[in-house]
């Protein structure tokens, strides 16, 4: 999932992994102070394979791998990388999140799951509106729904000033007010808009889902944890 493809070329990984640039890298190893699986080389251009093993002035060199993470956004809270009037799902992380990318954007009233990593293409296999990736959210609506309302949603329509209608959406009660929606698709606002074309009008709004991985439970409103390797790999599920 990883954006770096191995095999590459020792300046490049030296590139990757330390930091060199590609040039002070060549000098290094033209000054034989890397090792690749214990000898030392001076070619630049060596192939890399991901289980070689490379020092540098005696030290092992490896490129820190992609970073994949859950958060449980609160409200108040926007999806984005900077925000003149609101703190961002980003402040509640630090250093932690610096360069990465949020996967696919909450309200800032939405409370609940958001991804977040730096390897862009596991991004765009989240938030691809070709993937259809299954978005799962809780919402406490102003009435009850009724079969009409489920149709709808399965059938698809179309929203507001959209041409294009709404992909299946399923559409599931729980008790009274309180709902359980799908949808495979992001359009602006689009859970409050959907509920808004059949009478209803959204209080609260929490994701729980998205494709295979759930939010954790044990995660307070503003925490967050990195996902384990099933989770990530289990996204697209
Ligand atoms: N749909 C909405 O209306 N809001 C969200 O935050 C997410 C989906």
């Amino acid at each position: 999932m990883s954006s770096v493809k191995f095999p590459m070329r020792l300046d490049k990984f030296l590139g990757h992994a330390t930091e060199l640039s590609r040039e002070l890298a060549r000098r290094a190893i033209r000054s034989k102070r890397v090792l690749v699986n214990g000898d030392v080389v001076k070619s630049a251009s060596l192939s890399i394979a991901a289980d070689d093993s490379v020092m540098l002035d005696g030290g092992v060199v490896t490129i820190p791998g992609p970073r994949y993470f859950m958060l449980h956004k609160p409200e108040g809270y926007v999806c984005a990388t900077a925000d003149g009037d609101y703190p961002t799902v980003l402040d509640l992380m630090g250093d932690e999140g610096v360069d990465l990318t949020i996967a696919g954007r909450l309200d800032k009233d939405t409370t609940g799951l958001v991804l977040l990593s730096d390897d862009g293409q596991w991004i765009h296999s989240v938030i691809s509106p070709r993937r259809e990736c299954m978005k799962t959210y809780i919402a406490d609506l102003d009435g009850p729904i009724d079969d009409a309302i489920v149709q709808r949603f399965a059938q698809g329509f179309s929203l507001r000033n959209e041409v294009k209608p709404t992909k299946p959406a399923v559409l599931k009660p729980i008790a009274g007010p309180r709902v359980e929606v799908s949808i495979g698709e992001g359009r602006y606002h689009q859970v409050r808009r959907m509920f808004a074309a059949c009478g209803r009008y959204v209080e609260q709004l929490h994701r729980v889902r998205i494709g295979g991985i759930t939010l954790d439970a044990s995660l307070a409103p503003g925490e967050y944890r990195e996902l384990s390797p099933d989770e990530v790999k289990g996204v697209a599920s």
